[in-house]
């Protein structure tokens, strides 16, 4: 038996996280590379929240603090609950982590025995099926329709069985950028009322990022009865522009948000003590300028998604959310690379892609649903437009 634990053999590292290494290699090497594979906007951190991190560090607010979160904070994210979504929580029931990602794997943690299942619909965040593996679950993949990248109440309902413990909704999708409208996730939840075992975990880190007046719901809004059965998470991470902040959170039954203490108690403790502070200034402070950020993603969407659709071979859905587009590379499959290399798999698509022109994106495999990849447009317009550009030329060029 070898040292590293055998659990780790079941999980694959990021896809994602890949690309942008692979990217940033061939960068320091000389190579004129566009890597549109990271997802975080390019927009600088707002002035009031910075200002807020510094005032936390001049007042010395710069020591351990309770485990899942500072009083303010929990009070923070208790009105934005209550203000935005229509949802009631106590403090008792609100958990804050070192990002969304490590309040999603917490209560994993806190939950999952050995056998246990999660069901995940395609396309899914990749971190999602890893986690559970390395929580000892089961992962349960639900494919979505390929062109709208939703689940149907009827797959939802055909992937439940009396091992479920979870079902992972996250609307608007990384990586499809598709959001349920309110009807499609009612007719969603109608399954779950039938199956009063299992959990919603709905990942709303996105929330904030919709386009032509979509209107974001999340579960336990849509269906109060399944208040007392869903974890409602979310972040700051990507509608304040503070990736590197690393503050998420969650709401839920205080149960489950004690037991995701206990998991963080045990490994990180508190988050750092001056990023809540500048969490407590993202929810409380003014919100203008999300909805200005997004006229320049919507912008910068509707480029991607005309210029992608004028390749050859692709084709893109036009999606209702966060910064992504998931196009479909199937009209290239069988075709040769200038290379000599005939695209087999979407991952041969966006390898010769990277190696042809330059152009990083992410292989549709890697998030559960292909032939397709996805392409982040939280980065420069200008960019956006030459890669798109490349995109056509590369594509134009297959034999
Ligand atoms: C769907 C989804 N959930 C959760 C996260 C985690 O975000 P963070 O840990 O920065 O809060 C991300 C980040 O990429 C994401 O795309």
């Amino acid at each position: 038996m070898g040292f590293i634990a055998d659990a780790l053999a079941r999980v694959k590292p990021s896809a994602t996280i890949a690309v942008t290494n692979k990217a940033r290699e061939l960068k320091a090497a000389g190579r004129d590379v566009i890597g549109l594979g990271a997802g975080e906007p390019d927009f600088d951190t707002p002035e009031n929240i910075k200002a807020a991190a510094i005032a936390a560090i001049n007042d010395g607010k710069t020591k351990y603090t309770a485990v899942d979160g500072i009083p303010e904070l929990k009070a923070a994210i208790c009105a934005k609950f209550k203000r935005e979504n229509g949802l009631d929580y106590q403090p008792n029931q609100i958990t804050v982590g070192t990002g969304g990602k490590q309040v999603l794997y917490n209560a994993l943690i806190a939950t999952i025995n050995p056998g246990d299942e999660v069901v995940i619909p395609t396309p899914y965040w990749v971190s999602y099926p890893d986690m559970v593996l390395l929580a000892g679950g089961e992962p349960v993949i639900v494919e979505a329709d390929k062109s709208t990248f939703k689940i149907t109440p009827e797959a939802l309902d055909a992937s439940i069985t009396s091992r479920t413990k979870w079902v992972i909704f996250n609307s608007p999708s990384n990586p499809s950028g598709a959001a349920y409208t309110r009807d499609e996730l009612k007719a969603l939840t109608d399954v779950l009322l039938k199956h009063p075992h299992v959990w919603i975990m709905s990942d709303d880190m996105y929330e904030h990022l919709v386009y032509d007046g979509f209107e974001f719901t999340t579960p336990a809004q849509v269906e109060p009865k399944l208040y007392d059965r869903t974890l409602t998470v979310n972040g700051v991470s990507k509608a304040y522009s503070m990736t590197g902040w690393r503050i998420g959170y969650a709401g839920g039954p205080a149960e489950l948000i004690k037991a995701m203490a206990k998991v963080q108690s045990q490994s990180t403790s508190n988050p750092s003590s001056i990023a809540q502070w500048a969490a407590v200034e993202a929810l409380n402070g003014p919100q203008d300028f999300i909805p200005a950020n997004n006229e320049v993603f919507k912008g910068r969407r509707d480029l991607v998604v005309s210029m992608l659709n004028q390749a050859n071979g692709i084709s893109c859905p036009n999606p209702e959310g966060a910064f992504y587009v998931f196009p479909s590379c199937a009209g290239t499959i069988g075709k040769t690379a200038p290379s000599g290399k005939v695209i087999e798999t979407d991952e041969d698509f966006v390898t010769e892609l990277l190696e042809t022109e330059g152009v990083a994106v992410v292989q549709g495999s890697a998030f559960g649903l292909g032939p397709n990849f996805r392409i982040s447009y939280a980065t420069a317009t200008e960019a956006l437009e030459e890669a798109c550009t490349r995109i056509q030329r590369f594509c134009g060029n297959l034999k």
